[in-house]
């Protein structure tokens, strides 16, 4: 994601050749539908309309800060992976990126299944009626009663991640009668090019078993010698907001590897792998994403390829795309609020939201993009940086970026791509009222998640 810096307009021209951000847009307003969901475009107006819906109406009528999900795209996307990777493989949404009940249910009327990583994404899911076979349990540290809730639902897997959860999940499932089946998680020791705090591959971190060591292939001995599970495979998860395939093949061919010295040791083939999540998507103009179908056909390569050269039977293949799904669904509607512009700097855009319902920036210097969606302007671009009403200086929700001059209090502006890790990581800071999630379809707008009220916080304080 390098991005140059580049001389532009006649403001602020002393810090355009110093800061990362790119050009401003020839026309700022054209939407780059690479960021944006599927069904946004401007009106007749200028207004920017999703769903068939202008912002304006939204903004009435939901308020903001709020987000708004373009539910024909999510659908659209969950139909794209479960089409590339066809019959003999399985996707798995990873609830963590953004879950709902209505979610839940989409995914299930579009076929795919559901990663869950707490007792809270469970309920949420069987709640919503998602058959519990059709979910995958993660984490690195289940608590006892999860792992209990989880058997006693019946859910599809769970993803072994030390040797104590080994003991732990077979001892559980036995007490249960049932023999749980379970996949192991290695780490496979790839350096996914990405923020070192979303990069989960690599040996130092705490996620998994690695297999340099020895340690999986230890792991996969004992979980065979245990009667309460049915070991399906192995697991890899290499990262997130990765571009480069390269780290999949390496992790892909090293699974792979190890399933092969399982079969010599065992002479038992185990029928699944599981390549994780972690597709990229574009947040701004720079971002070049592939397609499921692309991603698809390079992982289901190399696998073959890999499981032909050691005489093994293709396993049946399953991902877990989270952002890559639901990133690209939604965007942050604020309405302008103060605009400071600091002579030689930039200009201070504040909204009305912040990093209370988009952390990303602060946490992982996420790259956003934005643009002026209540109206369009001839205005020269100013260069901006937008940021929230929270005590804090490092409060930014896009660091760089250009609007239009003349922006003004009240106008509303939109944060494309936040439809992964923004309400679901979303926080009461400075006691903000987490926003709503709003659906939109085919000209209706329905509130998924409500926005939380003054009530809300004061229940949970109970004096
Ligand atoms: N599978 C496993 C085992 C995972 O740990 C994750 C993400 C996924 C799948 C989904 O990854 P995705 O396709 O959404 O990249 N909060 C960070 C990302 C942390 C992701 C943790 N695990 C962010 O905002 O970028």
């Amino acid at each position: 994601m390098s991005r140059s810096a580049h001389p532009a307009g006649p403001r602020h021209a002393d810090v355009l050749t110093e800061g990362h951000y790119s050009a401003p847009a020839a026309d700022l307003n054209v939407l780059d539908e690479k960021v944006w969901s599927r069904t946004v475009t401007r009106d007749a107006d200028g207004a920017l309309t999703v769903g068939g819906i202008a912002v304006a109406r939204l903004a009435e009528e939901f308020g903001t800060p709020a987000y708004f999900l373009d539910e024909s795209d999510f659908r659209a996307r969950c139909r794209a992976w479960a089409d590339a990777f066809g019959p003999d493989a399985d996707v798995f949404y990873a609830g963590k990126a953004f879950l709902s009940r209505a979610v839940v249910r989409w995914l299930k009327e579009e076929g795919l299944n559901l990663d869950v990583c707490s007792g809270g994404e469970l309920t949420t899911a069987l709640d919503a009626g998602l058959p519990a076979e059709r979910i995958a349990f993660h984490g690195n540290n289940k608590t006892v009663a999860e792992i209990e809730r989880a058997v006693e639902a019946g859910v599809g897997r769970i993803v072994l991640d030390s040797f104590q959860e080994i003991v732990r999940v077979a001892h559980i499932a036995q007490r249960h009668g049932v023999r749980q089946r379970v996949q192991i998680r290695v780490t496979v020791g790839v350096e996914a090019h990405t923020h070192e705090f979303i990069a989960t591959a690599h040996e130092d971190q705490k996620f998994g078993i690695a297999l340099a060591d020895g340690q999986a292939a230890e792991a996969v001995r004992r979980a065979l010698s245990l009667d309460g599970l049915e070991l399906i495979g192995v697991h890899s998860h290499i990262g997130s907001q990765i571009f480069d395939m390269a780290g999949f093949e390496v992790s892909a061919r090293r699974v792979v590897q190890l399933l092969a010295e399982v079969r010599d040791e065992h002479g038992v083939e185990l029928p699944e792998i599981d390549l994780g999540g972690g597709l990229g998507i574009a947040y701004t103009s720079e971002d070049d994403p592939r397609e499921p179908h692309e991603i698809a056909k390079a992982l289901s390569d190399i696998v073959t390829r890999e499981c032909e050269a050691a005489k093994l039977r293709t396993p049946r293949i399953s991902v877990e795309p989270g952002r890559a799904i639901v990133g690209p669904t939604a965007f942050t509607l604020y309405e302008v609020g103060t605009i400071k512009p600091l002579e030689g700097l930039r200009t201070y855009v504040s909204v009305d939201g912040g990093m209370s319902d988009n952390i990303r920036t602060a946490l992982y210097d996420a790259e956003y993009s934005v643009a002026l969606v209540s109206r369009t302007s001839d205005a020269e671009p100013m260069l901006v940086r937008v940021v929230g009403k929270h005590c804090e200086s490092g409060d930014i929700v896009v660091k760089d970026a250009f609007l239009p001059a003349d922006l003004a209090p009240g106008d509303l502006i939109a944060v494309p791509a936040t439809g992964a890790y923004c309400r679901s990581m979303a926080s009461n800071y400075n006691h903000a009222l987490r926003p709503p999630v709003v659906a939109v379809r085919d000209g209706e707008a329905r509130v998924i998640v409500r926005r939380e009220t003054e009530e809300d916080l004061l229940r949970l304080d109970v004096g």
